[in-house]
This record gives C-alpha cells, structure tokens and sequence, in this order.
C-alpha cells in the first residue's frame, strides 16, 4: 500500500513526544529536530504507523529486524504464548529447552550444512555481544590478543566490539580506553601483516552500515587461506547480513567460504533483542567447562521469549515460499535500483538481495527527512553518509518499490539542480 500523507511530518504529537524526549532522555541518543523523528505506535508488514496516525512504508526493516515484516503473526503468536507460560528463566543456571533447540537450530543452519560438522553456540541479546564473544573465543583458542579488521567495518558499540568497528566517529571520544590490539586494512585488501600476533580476523562478508559494500571477488577465500595459515579464527560477522537479508541465508555463502566463527541477531528473531556466535564445535570447545560459574554469560541470555520468537522466525524464513519471496524481491530491487544509476546525484548503485546501497555525490542530508515526509522511512550508511540504503522487509511489494524509487528519484532532481 502506497503511503498517503496529507500531514505534516512530524505530526503535533510526534512533536510533543519529541519535547518530553528531550527533557528527559540523555543528549546524543534520540536525534532530535523539526523535522525528525516521527513516534512509532504500530506496524504491519511493511508498514508503520505513527502516534499522529500517519501511515509509513518501511524501507530500513528497522534496522534490518523486520525481515519477515513487522508483526508476523505467527511470531506474535509464538511470543504471546511464550510469555503466557514463562517471560523470563535463568539462561545459564537453570535454563528451558528452548534455549538447547534454539543452539541445536542455529549448529543446523550453519556448521552442519556447510561442513557437517556440528556448531556451538553463545546466546546473548545484542549484536555486539555476539561479536565480543567471538572476539573472547579467539582470544582462547589462539592465545593471542591481536585483531585484523577492515575499514568502514561497523562490529557495534560495546568496548569490546569497539576494537573491531571503524567509523571514526564511534571510537573518537573513547580512543584512549581501546587496547591497541587491531590492525586495520582496506575492506578487500589483500596486503595481510607478517607475524603472528593476530589470533581474530573480523569481517562482515558484505558491508552493511559501512556503505554495502561487496567483497571482492577471492577476498574471503584470501582471508581463510591466510588464517589456516597463521593459525588465526576468521569471523564472520553476519548480524546485518544473515537470514536471507543478501538473498541467501548467510553471504558468505557468495563465495563459498566457511568461517570459524559467526555473529548473528537482528533478523534472527524479528523483534526480540537476542543474538548468537556460533562456531566449530571444535573451536568452541576451547572454553572450558564450567566449574559452576560461566566465564562469559549475561542476566537474560537464552531469554526464553527470545528463544521462542528466534524458533519460529527461523521456521518461516527456511519455509520454500519465503525464499522464493526473497529472490522475486532481490530481483524486483535491482531492476527498480538500476534506473537511478544514470541519475547525476547517483555515483553508485550496489548491493545484493535486499540490501542495496544507492551511492549520492553527497552526504544524504535532508533527503531522508524529506522522504519521511513523503511517508518513507529510510535510513543512511556509508562513512561520509551519503549511501541511501534500500533494506525493506522481504515482502515489500513491486508497486511500493516503484513508488519508493520515484520519489528517490524526484527528490533527487530537486537537489541536483543548482541553488
Ligand atoms: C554488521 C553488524 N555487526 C554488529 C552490529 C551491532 O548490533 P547491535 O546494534 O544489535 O549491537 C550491527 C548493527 O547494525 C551490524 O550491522
């Protein structure tokens, strides 16, 4: 459905909330101007609806969450019944089942079919958790503290995750507190250091905050080649990437190339905050057995709502109608996306799946309040922000692509004009 906008953007509500927001939510969280943010109230398949009523289509997932689209009824289900039983358990003490069928699924998705070899797994609940457990497992089974990472690499926030990350203006303030144990090369380079320092190689197989930027061609096979070499775990951070979000369940899959380690979350449970590294059952087992207290664990690892909702997405998204869902998408994308490559703001257009990147001339600017304004919710990437990202649920519709992209394209010819 094609948003109808007789509004304006942001709404006398929206605005109030904005007001009360700045009030009392710290400074540098929540952006905050007159043209930006509406407040979300509800939302369905692609579309979101906000607390002045208005009517959104979604073209960022929420941050690549609503693959499967917002509310999938039966995730719903699976998350209404969950919490009608149990909302909360003690994930690495007395755990529920779900959180062992959660682990066995996740080992059957990956390291199963890819090698068949079994996978296991830590549960935690954001996407840089995921990504500082992986980073402490190769700190274990290496002995060495040494990280190889790649520019516009984006790993999350956390200290830990921090050492992987690069955009500048998320480890400026906090430089001095990070361990200089990275070393950092071109995303593609294959110039790798001498020695033997470096026990983690952290690389998203396609870049997804940093500008959706494709590997290429051989630089994951170079990476394996030269950790199997060193002795080093490669890691695949696939928490923007995986489930289908590329057009296959994980990227990797692009070229062929088997990590040692993989970070998933966002899509994993369609809304809940819970996240996974899974690994080679043989590289995992160098934690060691518990002895009645785990070394790396959190409050609510293994959350069974979680858990719940993470089985039942995992259940639709390896269903045959949602892949072929996602192929008619990703080819629906790259057509409607290939008429803006001629525009004079566009430098770029590259992507894969449903993750595409349309590269402007310049920084995205205003452009994503204006589109707000049209009923479209879109967010920017890139280190100069100037990369539009298209990241829609997979249901996204042709006519809404159309409709998206005509307004992109619209808005475009009014920025590229002079004065
Ligand atoms: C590739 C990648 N890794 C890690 C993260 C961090 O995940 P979270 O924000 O859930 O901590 C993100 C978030 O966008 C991501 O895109």
């Amino acid at each position: 459905m094609i948003p109808d906008l007789k509004t304006a953007i942001p709404g006398p509500r929206s605005q109030d909330l904005a007001q009360d927001l700045r009030r009392h939510e710290s400074r540098n969280v929540t952006y905050l101007d007159d043209n930006w943010p509406v407040f979300w109230e509800s939302a369905e398949g692609c579309n979101v609806w906000d607390a002045d009523g208005n009517r959104f289509l979604d073209f960022t997932s929420a941050f690549g969450v609503a693959g499967l689209g917002h509310r999938h009824p039966e995730v719903v289900e699976a998350l209404t019944s969950q919490a009608g039983r149990l909302l909360h358990g003690m994930g690495d003490v007395h755990p529920t089942a779900l959180k062992g069928e959660l682990c066995r699924r996740l080992s059957g998705l990956t390291f199963e079919r890819w090698e068949d070899a079994p996978g296991k797994v830590v549960l935690s609940n954001s996407g840089f958790e995921a990504v500082e457990t992986a980073l402490k497992t190769a700190r274990l089974a290496t002995g060495r503290p040494g990280i190889l990472a790649f520019e516009s690499g984006y790993h999350g926030l956390g200290y830990g995750s921090l050492l992987g990350t690069d955009l500048a203006k998320f480890r400026g303030p906090f430089e001095d507190q990070l361990a200089a144990v990275t070393t950092r090369l071109p995303f593609g380079s294959l110039g790798f250091p001498d020695g033997d320092a470096i026990g983690a190689v952290l690389v998203e197989p396609i870049q997804g905050r940093g500008g959706k930027v494709l590997p290429p061609p051989g630089f994951l096979l170079a990476l394996r080649e030269w950790c199997d070499q060193r002795g080093a775990l490669l890691i695949f951070d696939e928490i923007y990437t995986g489930f289908h979000r590329t057009g296959k369940w994980f990227a990797c899959e692009w070229e062929g190339v088997v990590p040692d380690l993989i970070c998933v979350g966002k899509a994993m449970s369609g809304g809940f905050p819970i996240s996974a590294c899974v690994g080679r059952a043989a590289v995992m087992d160098c934690w060691p057995e518990s002895a009645g207290e785990a070394l790396h664990t959190s409050t609510f690892l293994g959350h069974p709502v979680g858990c719940a909702m993470a089985l039942k997405s995992l259940e639709i998204l390896a269903r045959p109608e949602t892949i072929a869902q996602v192929a008619e998408t990703s080819i629906v994308l790259e057509q409607a996306l290939a008429g803006l490559v001629e525009h004079p703001a566009v430098r770029e257009v590259r992507g894969r799946g449903v993750m595409w990147g349309v590269v402007l001339t310049r920084p995205v600017g205003d452009l994503l309040a204006r589109l707000l304004a049209e009923g479209l919710l879109f967010l920017a990437d890139g280190p100069d922000g100037n990369v539009l990202s298209f990241t829609p649920p997979f249901g996204v519709t042709e006519e809404e692509v159309a409709f998206a992209v005509g307004v992109v394209r619209g808005l475009l010819g009014c920025e590229a004009r002079p004065g």
